[in-house]
């Protein structure tokens, strides 16, 4: 898949197949993710890779899945199977360089064939304890990895940003159009 085609296709999925993710792709997308662009090369983020059970239900339990949608559930069965987590050294700047190291991520887990979805962690400092990280790394955002069990498309922006289920429970995410976003140019196609 190009570069192209997985940004199109690529949505976030909140529900997953429990297939296991091959811990060497786990580490592959870590390894892919640390090439990314960087303010002033300071690369400050780290990366944790973690697929036990007992450590991705305690990354489960740090964050809040679907804000827009009342009583959104995922079932026990459809918990991610693995997380890529990004942390900081706590500068304020490091969060471009997470968005950075994410997409790249995401966009590289999609182009073979898997699904993610970012999220920022909730309750960092309770992870921080479980994961038993010391300083100065704090986990910020969280990758979840995995083959999805949902459907998730793209529809035109009219009016309103909130993503809804259709009728087969389907995510559909709004996105402006390119009309909506392009504010200035000099020249036309
Ligand atoms: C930095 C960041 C934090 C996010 N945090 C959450 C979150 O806490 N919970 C959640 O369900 N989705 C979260 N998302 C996913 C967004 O809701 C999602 O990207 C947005 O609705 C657009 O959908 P798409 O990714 O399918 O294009 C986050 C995305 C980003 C980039």
């Amino acid at each position: 898949m190009d570069v192209e085609t997985a940004a199109r296709e690529r949505r976030s999925i909140r529900r997953y197949q429990q297939t296991p993710v091959p811990v060497q792709t786990l580490y592959d997308l870590a390894d892919v993710g640390r090439l990314y662009a960087s303010v002033a090369n300071l690369q400050p983020i780290g990366f944790a890779v973690v697929s036990q059970k007992a450590n991705t239900d305690a990354v489960f339990e740090s964050l809040n899945w679907a804000m827009y949608l009342k009583d959104f559930r995922i079932e026990p069965e459809h918990r991610p199977p693995a997380y890529l987590l990004l942390l900081t050294e706590g500068r304020k700047d490091a969060a471009f360089d997470a968005g950075g190291a994410a997409a790249t991520v995401m966009l590289a887990a999609k182009a073979c064939g898997l699904d993610t979805c970012c999220l920022g962690i909730a309750r960092s400092e309770s992870l921080r304890n479980h994961l038993d990280l010391t300083e100065p790394w704090v986990p910020a955002y969280a990758i979840a990895v995995g083959f999805g069990a949902q459907k998730s498309r793209a529809v035109p922006f009219e009016g309103t940003v909130q993503y809804w289920l259709d009728e087969n429970g389907d995510f559909c995410v709004p996105k402006k159009s390119l009309n909506d976003v392009l504010i200035f140019a000099d020249v036309r196609p």
